[in-house]
């Protein structure tokens, strides 16, 4: 991850490249820095945890120069202090970095043998000292061919010069990189986001290629120094003006977001005046796809995993599943007739990404579900599907998953419409409900107490267990995964129907256990299977829906209800209390809501 910015200026830089890397915070937090240029020197500062620190130095609010980089760091090699923070100068160059080297130990002994003196733990530094001795024989384009050539792994690079006044060089290979054009100077982010208060003129770098920034104009090249031209896209001029409000964290208010997050989906691909589906432009024809394979990390493989349950249960496809960290690397076979799915809220997740160049080498159909529509997973896809959900801050992802499953829901029912697995007077019904869900939501969300009280019982146990059947599987993922990543606690998500073939022997004397049993069609099996743990002394927390039906079983711990609604859209509706039962254990113990430790909101390394 790591967000680099960097700024060719007539003027002063370094508040605006500090406050760019307030909006880069996203992409890591475990330190800040920044170098300028300013008569013949680099000066460069650093400090440990959140920009807000940096910007608290005295010395960088004097700090001169009319040219910088800056960077927000997740890191990779080496602890999170200042020393390791980026950017990492010699005396002539001055280098950020967002990717990993991998052949940096080899690199680092040979740099050593020539005399070179390291300072951090970090792989990056082996850049600066690798362009400073090639410097010594080349002019500044060689001497960045040749670094590059010699680099194993992934990066996007932001470097200035000490005897280069007008210069910053940016160059990338898997992690994303974009030049933006502003009057009389010209900068360097690691998207469009980052940039978009100085300029909406873009330009994105692919995958080999570098650039020459100067004041007046940019030049690009690719991997083997061929000068090369390419396009200024201009973006929506807008903005996106996104605040806390009156909420306590972005988290919170982007919980409470979601009914607007489905209105907007549902707005934009329902045709309610035809009974239809707006995805009219499928690049492919339908007897073309016999299956699909859908591939995302983390929350965003929830999504997919959710969605498989829709597919099957609505089309005659075969679907498969993938976490992207594993597919990139197994012998998939790769058939012409599958369509492949990505679904990613960033659009930049470094392995998800992988994948879809994978797939696109192998010439397959491909498609993304993002949210990030200027994204290098949206621009590199056959065919887009935005989430709309607007800006997700809080690094733990909500509004986004439930548009990312709202999204594969509907394309789920179009493939099936288009495909005759489906007749028009069901699809009828089903959108009916569809438009109902953002009300059902809204009310959902109203439970609040009872998750508040019991969520310091998830905070206290040694660890917890979330269990689901069928569509509410990956709900109980989704729940573990939440409460794990804002509480710092264990929590597992599991079948019901797995426990007894291992993990039971967990479950011991007020062991808290979530039970997604909604009145479906696995309803009475997952109450089975409930009863199997409260007999072992769990104290289960059962999530169900409204119902006039009594629930079936005794000693449960307290139950939460949800709206009801058809079985299809339960998955919606459960997710709501998983998120506030997180959000209210992470609150409880006083823990950095929006950025939990040792995360960041985009994954851009592998
Ligand atoms: C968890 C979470 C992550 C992301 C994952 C993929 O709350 O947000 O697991 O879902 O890092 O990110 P995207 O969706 O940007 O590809």
């Amino acid at each position: 991850m790591c967000g680099i910015i960097g700024i060719n200026s007539n003027k002063s830089v370094s508040a605006t490249i500090i406050n760019s890397l307030k909006k880069l915070e996203y992409r890591g937090y475990d330190s800040a820095g920044i170098a300028t240029l300013s008569n013949g020197f680099i000066n460069e500062i650093k400090s440990e945890g959140r920009v807000e620190n940096l910007e608290k130095n005295s010395s960088v609010q004097n700090m001169e120069g009319n040219i910088g980089i800056g960077h927000v760091r997740w890191a990779t090699h080496g602890l999170p202090n200042s020393i390791n923070a980026h950017p990492h100068s010699s005396q002539n160059v001055s280098v950020v970095h967002n990717g990993i080297i991998e052949n940096s130990t080899l690199l680092k002994k040979f740099l050593v043998s020539k005399g070179h003196k390291f300072k951090s733990q970090t792989d990056t530094e082996v850049i600066v000292h690798l362009i400073t001795e090639n410097l010594k024989t080349e002019n500044i384009v060689n001497s960045i061919k040749k670094t590059l050539k010699a680099l194993h792994g992934s990066f996007a690079l932001g470097i200035i010069f000490k005897d280069q006044p007008d210069l910053i060089v940016g160059a990338r290979r898997g992690s994303p990189l974009a030049v933006g054009y502003g009057p009389n100077e010209n900068y360097l982010g690691s998207d469009s986001y980052a940039l978009k208060s100085m300029t909406n003129k873009i330009t994105y770098l692919n995958d080999g290629e570098f650039c020459v920034i100067k004041k007046d104009h940019v030049e690009f090249f690719n991997e083997d120094g061929t000068k090369i031209n390419k396009k200024v896209l201009e973006l929506s001029s807008e903005d996106e003006k996104y605040d806390k409000g009156d909420y306590k964290h972005f988290m919170a208010k982007e919980i409470e977001e979601q009914p607007i997050t489905l209105k907007n989906g549902i707005k934009e691909y329902i045709d309610s005046a035809n009974n239809d589906i707006n995805i009219y432009n499928i690049p492919w024809k339908k007897n073309e796809i016999s299956s699909i394979t859908l591939i995302g990390c983390g929350t965003a493989y929830h999504s997919c995993l959710m969605a498989k349950y829709w597919f099957e249960e609505l089309t005659s496809l075969d679907v498969n599943v993938d976490i992207a960290s594993e597919f990139r690397y197994r012998k998939n076979r790769f058939k012409k007739d599958t369509l492949y799915v990505f679904v990613s809220q960033s659009g930049e997740t470094a392995d998800t990404y992988a994948a879809l160049d994978l797939c696109k080498k192998n010439g397959m159909k491909t498609c993304s579900v993002v949210n990030v529509i200027e994204s290098s997973i949206a621009r590199d896809s056959e065919f887009v599907l935005p989430i709309h959900c607007g800006i997700e801050i809080g690094v733990a992802s909500t509004k986004a998953f439930l548009g990312q499953i709202l999204i594969l829901y509907i394309l789920a029912l179009k493939l099936a419409l288009v495909r005759g697995d489906l007749e028009k007077k069901d699809l009828s019904k089903k959108l009916k409900d569809l438009k109902e869900l953002p009300k059902l939501v809204e009310k959902t969300l109203q439970t609040d107490n009872k998750i508040q009280n019991v969520s310091s019982t998830f905070n206290e146990a040694k660890g917890s267990m979330f269990l689901g059947r069928g569509f509410s599987y990956p709900i109980a993922l989704e729940g573990a995964l939440k409460l794990k990543e804002l509480s710092y606690v264990h929590a597992e998500g599991y079948p019901a129907g797995e426990m007894k073939h291992g993990p039971l022997a967990l479950i011991e004397e007020g062991m808290p256990v979530v039970v997604l049993a909604p009145r479906d069609t696995y309803y009475k099996k997952t109450i089975s299977n409930m009863q199997e743990v409260i007999a072992r002394g769990a104290k289960v927390l059962l999530i169900t829906n409204k119902s006039s039906d009594e629930i079936i079983s005794e000693n449960i711990w307290e139950t939460i209800e949800v709206e009801s609604t058809n079985e299809d859209l339960l998955p919606f509706l459960l997710t709501i209390p998983l998120q506030k039962l997180a959000y209210y254990s992470a609150l409880k113990k006083g823990l950095d809501i929006d950025k939990p430790r040792n995360l960041a909101k985009s994954v851009t390394v592998e």
